[in-house]
């Protein structure tokens, strides 16, 4: 996460994510899943801005890069949430846990889409952690604000460091691992979005219909090795996500970007976390444009041109 400060004013750039491989190993007692994904941050960010004042209260202004969005879409009902939005509760939180009287005006300018599978929501909280303890001159640890970080959503953890990683448990256990910078991707996220939640029971239904729980895992060495070789054609091919089939029942977008993608003659494609944004691996930036313009045309969503970042 990049930070920034001029005189009180914070700034932070927050990521979206992608993930590479995302395996379910099994239903927990507290009914969440654990996990086994592989993660990389993209240079698709939005920007956190946060001021520290002496009012005691949280200001939060939630504004859209994008001014097309329709009514009615996740962003227009983000932009309503005020303080359930999750940077309110990351800031409430931290002036809990440091016992802190002051308050904060926070302009959070969003450009990852939201519902999306692209962790927006999870890397805005992080960087609200990250800043509020700034703002307000709170030493926490690495630790403090990993408990804070899993106590707000699965995914943030990840966020508080920068790179690669691979994500176990809820996916707040975080081993970082040597990724590869500057891979070309086209992220095409369609009109209809999905919620974690929902993608996760759809998932349980499918297993109870099987009439059982477990399922094989594909294992994560295969992708993890073609990295560290930087073997592009063997990363594309090793790409796996658990939750898309069951995602692509729930949303008829899925197939549709599979097939587009495949079509199109991608290095590797795959859906990202709970989705329903999609991507795929290009061969270089003009490749990707190149995709990203048909996909547009062809009516499937908006569509980024990205770069991982290492
Ligand atoms: O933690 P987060 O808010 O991102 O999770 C959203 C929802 O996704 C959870 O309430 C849960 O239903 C589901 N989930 C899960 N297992 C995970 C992560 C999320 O079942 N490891």
């Amino acid at each position: 996460m990049h930070i920034r400060r001029r005189d009180d004013l914070f700034e932070l750039w927050a990521p979206a994510k992608l993930n590479l491989h995302l395996e379910v190993l099994g239903r927990r007692s507290d009914g969440f899943h654990e996990l086994e994904t592989l993660m990389c941050p993209i240079n698709l960010c939005d920007t956190l801005y946060v001021q520290s004042h002496s009012s005691g209260r949280i200001w939060l202004d939630c504004q859209f890069a994008d001014r097309r969005l329709p009514n009615g879409s996740p962003e227009a009902r983000l932009a309503d949430e005020g303080a359930d939005n999750l940077v309110c509760r990351a800031l409430e939180l931290v002036r809990h846990e440091a016992g802190v009287k002051l308050g904060a005006t926070v302009r959070l300018v969003k450009r990852i889409p939201v519902a999306a599978g692209l962790a927006g929501g999870s890397s805005d909280a992080a960087a609200a952690l990250v800043a509020a303890a700034a703002a307000w001159k709170i030493d926490f640890t690495p630790q403090d604000l990993l408990r804070l970080a899993a106590q707000l959503g699965s995914d943030i953890a990840f966020f508080l460091q920068t790179g690669w990683a691979v994500c176990r448990g809820r996916g707040e256990i975080v081993q970082p691992v040597a990724g590869l910078g500057n891979l070309a991707v086209v992220v095409v996220t369609p009109p209809q979005g999905l919620a974690t939640a929902d993608v996760f029971a759809a998932l349980r239904r499918h297993d109870e219909q099987r009439g059982r729980t477990d399922h094989e895992h594909r294992s994560i060495d295969g992708l993890l090795d073609a990295v560290q070789t930087g073997h592009l054609g063997r990363i594309g091919q090793a790409l796996h996500n658990r939750l898309q089939t069951v995602a692509g029942r729930l949303s008829p977008w899925i197939a549709r970007l599979a097939d587009e993608f495949a079509r199109a003659g991608v290095v590797g494609h795959l859906m990202s976390g709970s989705g329903t944004s999609y991507f795929g691996i290009c061969r270089g930036a003009r490749h990707a444009r190149g995709i990203a313009r048909r996909m547009v045309a062809r009516g499937l969503g908006r569509a980024f041109v990205v770069r991982s970042r290492q």
